[in-house]
């Protein structure tokens, strides 16, 4: 064989391996999730929540802010019955007062995560992100309600929700500059 068909035949098999890899989406690399959790005020829960869902391994940015939507979504909608259940059985005013506050909180928290989701969806970034930044707003209004400690484990799920809103919307503003 000529050298240069050699040659040729080198760079063929070169680019036959390489091409297949650079043709699938951008998978989101370690450093854009450190980067990412980075803005968080805990990182480490950031990116413990981001790769508990297995797309987290696999998807763009664009689907990793369909996973920060899932993971607001499912903290609450799930803490919201719980919410309800207190409500209905405290006869401590105080805590019926709380508990009132919250409840509304995450009523408008779904709602925002809902609209949110849609915006992402059809890559409206910027109403994205007004609809994240409401979702922190509502998680604020609750916890600041939340007084007592006997609140079950509604601090600590406000807290969760709070976050996860924050990167949603830490995750939106950085494809609104990319797109
Ligand atoms: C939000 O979470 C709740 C509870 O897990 C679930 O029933 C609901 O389908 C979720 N909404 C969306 C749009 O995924
Ligand atoms: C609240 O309590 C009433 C009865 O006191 C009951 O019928 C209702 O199902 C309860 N709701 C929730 C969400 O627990």
């Amino acid at each position: 064989m000529a050298p240069s068909s050699l040659f040729i035949s080198l760079l063929l098999a070169i680019l036959l391996c390489i091409c297949p890899t650079n043709a699938r989406p951008l998978k989101i690399s370690e450093s854009m999730l450190n980067f990412i959790c980075s803005k968080t005020e805990d990182p480490a829960f950031c990116k413990q929540a981001l790769k508990s869902d297995p797309r987290t391994a696999t998807t763009d940015l664009q689907g990793l802010s369909q996973v920060a939507v899932d993971l607001a979504n499912a903290t609450a909608a799930g803490t919201y019955p719980l919410i309800q259940t207190q409500l209905n059985q405290t006869k401590d005013p105080a805590l019926k007062q709380q508990y009132t506050v919250c409840l509304d909180s995450y009523k408008e928290a779904i709602d925002n995560i809902e609209y949110a989701r849609e915006k992402l969806s059809s890559k409206d970034y910027i109403a994205a992100n007004q609809a994240a930044s409401a979702c922190m707003t509502d998680a604020t209004k609750c916890q600041d309600a939340t007084t007592t400690t006997e609140a079950f484990s509604l601090p600590q799920e406000t807290k969760k929700l709070f976050q996860l809103c924050k990167i949603t919307f830490l995750i939106s503003v950085r494809l609104s500059a990319i797109n």
